[in-house]
């Protein structure tokens, strides 16, 4: 480890640092615009320069290795100078447009011009005019602010995998632009606005509505896919005005993805906002009291063992836990989360989580995906399968369109039975591998083979030496926020009980007559065209369509609720607003529909429900933390079907039913999926 001085002071630290890093950890400020710490080192704007002794010019503190002995001056009249200078170069063909930028506030070129630029500039002649890009309706551009620092490309090409950005001409004429003009294909595109150390890449949803310091800054969970991003809901005045990412080096680094950075448009649209009665046929808005009144008389009337509850995708774990003891105390046996009809063994939590860790992703050597485009499914997820593949000597296996290279093994399923029994040549490099990473998605599970595939890839795990003494390489990819909370919350069949798909058929034959949609809008509603639906949930979308009483809920940015991952890691969200209208957090509604029920819910608040909760599993209060399942055996052994895999998403941009309320994923969808298909 080398040891360096840095203005007098001796520092001892890691191989392979730059003296940034090193002054960094000296607590030193380095001004600096082209250096990202998660993006390979550019050395192009110079505004990190410090002194060296014995170096005859200044250096470049990202790009310099430290050495051991080195001696680093950071602050004198000569630095100060040569910032001086490079901030008066970069200013030269700035445009004056702070008051009217949307960087404003939060603008690194703003900063550092107070911080060490000087008060005037020598330039007399006009400034260069730089024409905007159009890279589609998420990213802004204004082209005339950009600093040349490539930190985009960097991005694209390194993070996102996919390189679409290029400088062309040189000198003063570089420009930063698409390879094709038209919308990014990449979905984490919208990552480009936080890269971007100036105004020339901003948030095309946001634009013009609020400076930063008019926001407050609401930590949350991103709950448009399974991974549990990070985030900040960014608000003004009650309003949620931006979505941004919130570091989490476990989870999601300081990425985004683009559904969970721009469905900001949805919470407002198509919201429930009071309860609703069907009255001959039509949807009448009705008062809580008039609405409880006749859902408890409709309990009343029909017979447990003909009712029953589907959880949607986005159900927090408390309702999804309090619904289920409520479900208990009526009798009711049929209920499901699994909306999507996804056969996971609900008896085995480890067969139902990312055992390997996100974070595990980055010592795997040998990746099998199996059903499953994590570029599509979990786009930062995927990204760290990507940085681990940068890094070399990993090998993949997948069958879908992914941002890295990967062995193409086909889309017929019998390949994992090939696999367990050693019959493929991937088993062996599975076998070979020292941390070997099986990564299962949704869409084979969803099959009328399930069950076996479900078996066949345990057989592989344990076959092929996928699990090892401190090593769980076996992985299911979620792709819907609420799903592991909801089973780790027992919101499954009980003893008897009928699951998803049994609930639809028994509906279409009125074997069941009540059913609860709580916040489902993915299953097949013409199933219950015969049936009474209670529909619990906060956007006007398929479910309430078909519903005869409809209780509006709060939806997750305006209540506090546990959310578990993909991992089975659980995070807690935080209310940036009030429930909107009349609309109540779910947990309450189910404990007045019990106390009318004569049943009461053991709970008068949210602490004690969570007590509560942590009682019954202890991953409810493990808080951003991971506990490890014990291995079991799961899946029913069967024969494979010989189908094709199919995709699990048909279009990214809308997947459930608030992107499908947000104007910005329908324009997503119109410009970006259209360019994809061509
Ligand atoms: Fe001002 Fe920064 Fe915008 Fe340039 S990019 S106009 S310095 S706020
Ligand atoms: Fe840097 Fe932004 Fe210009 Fe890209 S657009 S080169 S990130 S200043
Ligand atoms: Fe070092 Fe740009 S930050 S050269």
């Amino acid at each position: 480890m080398p040891t360096l001085t840095i203005n007098g002071t001796e520092i001892t630290v890691n191989d392979g640092m730059t003296v940034l890093q090193a002054c960094e950890q000296a607590g030193i400020e380095i001004p600096r615009f082209c250096y990202h710490e998660r993006l390979s080192i550019a050395g192009s704007c110079r505004m990190c320069l410090v002194e060296m002794e014995r170096s005859p010019k200044l250096i470049a503190s990202c790009a310099m290795p430290v050495a051991d002995g080195m001696v680093i001056h950071t602050n004198n009249e000569r630095i100060s100078e040569a910032r001086k200078n490079v901030m008066e170069l970069l200013l030269l063909n700035h445009p004056l447009d702070c008051p009217v930028c949307d960087q404003g506030g939060e603008c690194d070129l703003q900063d550092q011009a107070v911080a060490y630029g000087k008060c005037n500039g020598r330039n007399m002649d006009g400034r260069r005019i730089v024409k905007d890009k159009n890279i589609g309706p998420l990213v802004k551009t204004v082209m005339t602010r950009c600093i040349q620092c490539t930190r985009c490309i960097r991005f694209m090409d390194e993070i996102a995998g996919s390189p679409e950005l290029a400088g062309v001409h040189r000198g003063e004429h570089l420009e930063i632009t698409p390879f094709f003009e038209g919308p990014l294909k990449s979905n984490l595109s919208g990552n480009l606005v936080d890269v971007c150390p100036v105004g020339a890449l901003t948030n095309a949803q946001y634009a013009f509505q609020a400076r930063p310091w008019e926001l407050s800054h609401t930590p949350s969970v991103d709950i448009m896919d399974a991974v549990g991003s990070n985030i900040h809901l960014d608000t003004r005045s009650g309003e949620i005005l931006r979505i941004t990412p919130r570091l989490n080096e476990a989870v999601n680094e300081e990425w985004l993805s683009d559904k969970g950075r721009y469905i900001v448009d949805a919470l407002k649209h198509q919201r429930l906002d009071r309860p609703w009665i069907r009255k001959d046929g039509k949807l009448q808005s009705s008062t809580w009291d008039e609405a409880l009144q006749a859902l408890v008389q409709k309990l009343k009337e029909i017979a447990p063992y003909k009712q029953a509850a589907i959880a949607g995708d986005l159900i927090d774990a408390e309702s999804a836990y309090s619904m289920r003891i409520l479900l208990d105390k009526l009798g009711v046996p049929h209920r499901d989360c699994r909306q999507d009809g996804a056969k996971i063994d609900i008896h085995h939590p480890v067969s139902w989580r990312f055992n390997s860790s996100i974070e595990g992703i980055e010592e795997a050597d040998c990746i099998l995906l199996i059903g499953t485009n994590p570029a599509w499914e979990a786009p930062v997820l995927n990204a760290r399968i990507r940085k681990r593949y940068l890094k070399g000597d990993l090998t993949i296996g997948a069958d879908a369109d992914l941002t890295y290279k990967k062995d193409y093994l086909g889309d017929n399923i019998s390949l994992i039975k090939d696999i367990a029994l050693g019959q493929h040549e991937f088993s062996e490099k599975l076998k070979q591998a020292q941390k070997p990473m099986i990564i299962l998605g949704q869409a084979p599970l969803q099959r009328d083979d399930g069950e076996a595939i479900l078996y066949w890839v345990r057989r592989a795990v344990t076959d092929s030496a996928i699990l090892k003494e401190g090593w769980n390489g076996y992985n299911m990819l979620h792709t819907a926020a609420g799903r592991v909370g909801a089973l780790e919350a027992g919101f499954v069949p009980s003893e008897g009980g009928k699951d998803v798909r049994a609930i639809l058929e028994s509906a279409k034959n009125k074997e069941i007559e009540l059913v609860w949609l709580l916040g489902s809008d993915e299953v097949n509603t013409e199933a219950l065209t015969d049936s009474f639906v209670i529909y619990i949930g906060h956007h006007g979308d398929k479910g309430a369509a078909c519903a005869d009483i409809i209780l509006p809920a709060a939806a997750w940015h305006e209540k506090s609720s546990l959310y578990v991952n993909t991992e089975g890691r659980t995070q807690m969200t935080f209310a940036a607003t009030a429930p909107l209208g009349d609309a109540k957090e779910d947990w309450a509604i189910y404990r007045v529909i019990s106390e009318k029920l004569n049943m009461v819910l053991p709970w008068n608040n949210l602490d004690e429900l969570r007590a509560h909760m942590a009682e019954y599993s202890p991953i409810f209060s493990h808080i951003d933390d991971l506990i490890s399942a014990e291995w079991s055996d799961f899946g029913r052994e069967g024969d494979l079907s010989h189908d094709t895999l199919k995709p699990y998403m048909e279009n990214y941009y809308m997947s459930d039913m608030i992107s499908r309320n947000s104007p910005t994923m329908a324009v997503a969808t119109k410009e970006i999926m259209k360019k994809e298909e061509a």
